[in-house]
């Protein structure tokens, strides 16, 4: 199981259906500043719905199909991450990352990211981890760049959030160019 300490006081750790009133009163706090860029933040409005999302990435981690992780920082829920897409037949990966705004500025989601980085390439031998983000992302931008990703291009309108259709920006990273050692090969 990936679960590890990111920094003092803060750890990354699986986020659980059991946990989704938690969740669902954690996207009530911070939807303004998730829903630009995710659409679940607008569309989980209680437990219930929080649970069967939660549920259905418990599912996926049983068929190895994806994960769902908290960001937690004294205990409490910060952030997050996801291997939105996990695919094994191919080697491909797509991470996704969000943190509330208080927990900005510290590298959590950057460190998170390399240790889902390394374990995708190093425990379970894939060959490309994608990020994906909205042109107008800047902070999603700036930690593609700080891990070291190669920006692929622009998918056109590619993705709706709140019935807007955003160009969508793709960064990749290849195992060979992981040092294994939670960053970039030189
Ligand atoms: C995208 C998002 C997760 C980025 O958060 P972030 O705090 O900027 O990213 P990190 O946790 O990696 O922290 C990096 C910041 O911490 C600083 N930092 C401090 N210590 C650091 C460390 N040890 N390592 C790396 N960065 C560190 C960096 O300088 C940077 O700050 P800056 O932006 O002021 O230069 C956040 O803005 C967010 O949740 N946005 C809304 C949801 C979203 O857009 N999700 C992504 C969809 S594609």
């Amino acid at each position: 199981m990936l679960s590890s300490p990111l920094a003092p006081g803060a750890d990354l750790c699986p986020l659980e259906p059991w946990q989704a009133e938690e969740f669902a009163a954690y996207l009530a706090a911070h939807r303004e500043h998730l829903a630009p860029w995710l659409p679940w933040a607008t569309t989980i409005t209680d437990a219930e719905k929080a649970r069967a999302y939660l549920q259905r990435y418990a599912d996926a981690q049983r068929a190895d199909t994806g994960r769902f992780f908290a960001i937690r920082l004294d205990g409490a829920l910060v952030g997050g991450t996801l291997f939105r897409v996990f695919d094994t037949h191919s080697g491909v990966c797509e991470l996704g990352v969000w943190l509330s705004p208080d927990a900005q500025g510290r590298g959590l989601v950057t460190a998170a990211a390399r240790k889902m980085i390394d374990w995708a390439f190093g425990a379970r031998g894939m060959s490309r981890v994608e990020w994906r983000a909205s042109v107008d992302n800047h902070r999603s931008a700036a930690v593609a760049e700080r891990l070291g990703m190669t920006h692929e291009g622009v998918l056109r309108r590619s993705f709706v959030v709140n019935g807007v259709r955003q160009d969508m920006a793709v960064w990749s990273l290849l195992a060979d160019e992981w040092d294994g050692r939670g960053g970039k090969a030189a």
